[in-house]
């Protein structure tokens, strides 16, 4: 054809062109449509469920959400925002609570699943006039700068010597039978799963020295 022919398409052919695109497209969509998620929705009131928990020594009950996460319990309904939301995802530690004697991720559980337990929270383990030996002893070591995972991280380490005391080994204990050594590799291994954008591991791990004895 002549570059300056232009070929004649008569508005019946491209109207049944446009039409057998447009269902080609449609077939195509029926095939890789995945369901949209339903909208979220806030839970009915009689879809809460209550739960009743002690906070730093205190009975407190509340009516939740079931996907409430223990640690919006504490922070949203209870007001206490010494704990922090770091990731939300159980990887910085910024969370870390003490529930029944053990530390765990606040972000990583759901506060219905905790009926009854002991929550202990950096405001419960010392106040501003009379802190915590670990409050102090971060204090005294510059155990921190920004202060956002310091909750996280005292919390932690109170619990750390905790179970060392019990005689839980870790990851880096020699032997598993054996009373784990209160030392600095343990300390760091245990203190692991908080992290700490400043960089104040070592300050963190003087303190820790310091009110486990090591010092
Ligand atoms: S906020 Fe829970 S681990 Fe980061
Ligand atoms: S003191 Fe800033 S993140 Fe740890």
């Amino acid at each position: 054809m002549n570059r300056l022919e232009v070929p004649v398409i008569k508005r019946r052919d491209a109207l049944i062109a446009c039409a057998a695109t447009a269902a080609g497209a449609r077939a195509a969509q029926a095939v890789e449509t995945v369901p949209a998620p339903a909208p979220a929705t806030t839970a009915s009131s009689s879809a809460l469920m209550a739960v009743s928990l002690h906070v730093n020594g205190q009975a407190r009950r509340l009516e939740l959400d079931p996907r409430t996460t223990l640690l919006d319990a504490l922070r949203e309904h209870l007001h206490l925002t010494g704990s922090k939301k770091g990731c939300d995802h159980g990887q910085c530690g910024a969370c870390t609570v003490i529930v029944d004697g053990r530390r765990i991720n606040a972000c990583l559980t759901l506060a219905v699943m905790h009926e009854g337990a002991q929550v202990t929270t950096i405001e419960g383990l010392g106040s501003a006039q009379q802190l915590h030996p670990m409050q102090a002893a971060f204090v005294k070591h510059d155990g921190f700068q920004c202060g956002y995972c310091t909750p996280g991280q005292i919390c932690s380490a109170v619990a750390v010597l905790d179970e060392i005391r019990q005689g839980i080994p870790s990851h880096v204990s020699a032997d598993l039978s054996a009373q784990p050594l209160l030392s600095v590799d343990e300390l760091r291994e245990r203190m692991s799963g908080n992290l700490c954008r400043c960089g104040a591991y070592a300050n963190i791990v003087d303190a820790m020295a310091e009110v486990g004895g090591l010092a």
